[in-house]
């Protein structure tokens, strides 16, 4: 086991997305995983049903004790939620790990709909965590939220990208068209374009998390930027290939396909 990855991300109860989806993934990569919890969601594969929000000071305290005794190689940040939680953890982060490569998923909505993020805390993202992180992971829809740029097709995933204003970003192609399913990191102006095969199935939950945490992860390895995207989005692939076909609607990964090897 090597790589240790601190996770701060709100967690789902069904399993599938958030703290959760990131635990697997991170495990199963043959990293440590660590965690602060920023939310609970009551959640399942139709939805997100509750949330019931962690104090800040108590986020905080999370990320102080852990990063002060067992220490972390790379940091993973998935739903902060409030404005004033952004604040709490940049602050922290800064106090405490300015050097640790941190992979922001910007997570704004679920699967389903509910609304992650709410508006003021949009600003806050920008200013504050955007600029400290080392690689940024927006979907379609986030990029264009953040930028207030449209997305036609693939081509405007660099200008967007870029328009996001971080150091690395990569763009999401799967809520996009096509057999072919396109990710675009952009890395301080250098383009390097992923392509696979877009899988047609409705169990696809977590897959953003998932991704983010595996490349955290393999960042935490020492892999560079690239292979860390390319392992990250092998993994994905297969996990969705062997997704179990539990609950309803957008249904969880297989995040144990490594261990079946
Ligand atoms: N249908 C699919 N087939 C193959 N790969 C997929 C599919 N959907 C998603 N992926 C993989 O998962 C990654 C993340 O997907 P997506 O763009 O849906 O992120 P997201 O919208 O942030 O996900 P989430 O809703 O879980 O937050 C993609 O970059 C791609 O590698
Ligand atoms: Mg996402």
């Amino acid at each position: 086991m090597n790589g240790r990855v601190l996770i701060i991300a709100g967690s789902d109860s069904g399993g599938g997305a958030g703290i959760q989806a990131d635990l697997k993934t991170v495990t199963a990569l043959n990293g440590f995983a660590m965690t602060a919890l920023t939310a609970l969601t009551a959640q399942n594969t139709l939805g997100v049903h509750a949330i019931h929000d962690v104090p800040e000071d108590f986020i905080t305290q999370q990320i102080e004790v852990v990063l002060a005794d067992l220490g972390a190689d790379a940091i993973k940040i998935g739903m902060l939620h409030r404005a004033s939680v952004i604040h709490a953890v940049a602050d922290v982060l800064q106090r405490l790990a300015p050097d640790t490569p941190l992979v922001l998923d910007p997570v704004m909505m679920a699967k389903g709909g509910h609304a992650l993020l709410e508006p003021d805390a949009m600003t806050a993202m920008k200013e504050r965590l955007i600029p400290m992180a080392a690689l940024v992971t927006p979907n379609v829809p986030e990029a264009e939220a953040l930028t207030g740029l449209k997305i036609s097709s693939v081509e405007d995933f660099p200008k967007v990208a870029k328009a996001i204003g971080a150091k690395a970003v990569l763009v999401k192609g799967g809520h996009m068209d096509g057999d072919v399913l396109t990710d675009v990191l952009w890395q301080a102006g250098d383009v390097q374009r992923f392509e696979g095969p877009r899988i047609d199935t409705p169990h696809t939950h977590g897959t953003g998390c998932t991704l983010a945490s595996a490349i955290a992860c393999g960042l935490a390895q020492g892999l560079d930027m690239a292979a860390a995207v390319e392992r990250g989005r092998a993994y994905v692939l297969q996990a969705i290939k062997t997704a179990p076909g539990y609950g309803q609607g957008h249904g969880p990964l297989n995040h144990a396909h490594t261990f079946s090897k």
